[in-house]
């Protein structure tokens, strides 16, 4: 089969499209024909290794000191259809449309990847896909959307809240706009100037172009901030969270670390640095969202497989509205 394999740590020219065997699936694993994955930021930080010194150490750990071994294929979420089913598997059949990650494994920017049916937390989640989605979309909803819904329950969103989103042009921040407006919040959306037309038509009710207006000083007070931003400005940001106020950051080094600790030492806000559990109950809430019409994942612009390096490079322009979609088998069996 096809696959775009990660062959060093580095610049979008370490992934490269190779022939490799298909995966043959176990007796409790399903065989699933890719259609669709992604490119997200979360990808790219990984193919370079650039995480904060606190994963990228364990990470290189786990996935190979001087190279990536043990994950040979980038890509953690993916929608596809099942091609075959180990002996012990009843819950997906030859056919199922399905949706979901990878897991540790990742695996994703490959045409064929066998995963458990039923997986433990580390090996990913499944799910039959939303029915109103193509691959393309539903491929770019588990990570993100499963992230932003994670944020919103642990602050308890109640309706009429004031959210405020940094970021909210971007992968998690556009499921985040648009679940904390399906919940009854007030949002406002914070990115940059191209991307602020679209927040509103999402559902943002306020947008703010950090490239133009300095918000922080603006004395406006929220319920919940999620920060996918995160950075030097975080403490500054701070200052416009309530008091009991929740505060979540997507991507936080350990500076952060220190920041919630004081934080938590001098005031009731609350900074939080955590991510999805990934369960298969909240996937199957964002499809049964999507298919009543209350969310739908912002697509920007999908690449053909063969092309996976060249949508690295363009996620990584900070351009990108929403989600990058990798179109996997109609190009190849075409
Ligand atoms: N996607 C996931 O499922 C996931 C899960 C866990 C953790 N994370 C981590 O969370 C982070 C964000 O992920 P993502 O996928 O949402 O990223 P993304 O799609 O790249 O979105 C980030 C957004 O932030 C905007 N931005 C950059 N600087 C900003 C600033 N100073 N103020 C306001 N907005 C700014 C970017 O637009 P401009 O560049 O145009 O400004 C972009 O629209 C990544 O570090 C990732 O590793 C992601």
């Amino acid at each position: 089969m096809k696959a775009i394999v990660w062959t060093k740590y580095g610049s979008p020219d370490v992934l490269q499209f190779q022939e490799v065997a298909k995966p043959v699936p176990q007796d409790n694993e399903v065989l699933i024909k890719i259609k669709a994955t992604t490119v997200t930021a979360g990808d790219c930080e990984m193919r370079r290794l650039q995480l904060p010194l606190m994963l990228s150490f364990p990470m290189r750990l786990y996935a190979g000191l001087l190279k990536p071994k043990r994950i040979p294929i980038l890509g953690q979420e993916f929608a596809g259809k099942v091609e075959a089913v180990g002996k012990q598997v009843t819950a997906y059949k030859i056919g199922d449309q399905l949706f979901g990650t990878t897991g540790f494994g990742f695996g994703a920017y490959a045409e064929y990847i066998c995963l458990v049916a039923k997986p433990s937390p580390m090996q990913g989640i499944l799910a039959v896909k939303p029915t109103n989605l193509s691959y393309e979309e539903a491929a770019a909803v588990p990570t993100a959307g499963l992230e932003a819904l994670h944020f919103l329950r642990k602050a308890n969103l109640q309706p009429d809240q004031k959210v405020l989103i940094i970021g909210a042009g971007g992968s998690i921040g556009t499921f985040a706009v648009q679940l904390a407006r399906h919940l009854g919040a007030e949002v406002t959306g914070v990115d940059s100037t191209e991307k602020l037309d679209m927040l509103r038509a999402i559902g943002a009710n306020h947008v703010i172009d950090y490239t133009k207006e300095e918000y922080t000083n603006s004395g406006a007070a929220y319920d919940l901030i999620i920060d996918v931003v995160g950075g030097r400005r975080v403490a500054r940001r701070l200052k416009l969270l309530q008091q009991d106020g929740y505060y979540f950051l997507a991507y936080a080094g350990l500076s952060h670390l220190l920041l919630g600790w004081w934080i938590s030492l001098t005031s009731s806000k609350k900074l939080k640095i955590e991510s999805s559990s990934q369960k298969k109950a909240d996937l199957i809430f964002l499809k049964e969202l999507i298919e009543a019409g209350a969310l739908k994942p912002v697509i920007d612009r999908c690449y053909p497989l063969e092309q996976t390096a060249e949508a690295h490079r363009f996620a990584e322009t900070g351009q990108k509205k929403g989600n990058i979609a990798i179109t996997v088998a109609p190009l190849l069996t075409a």
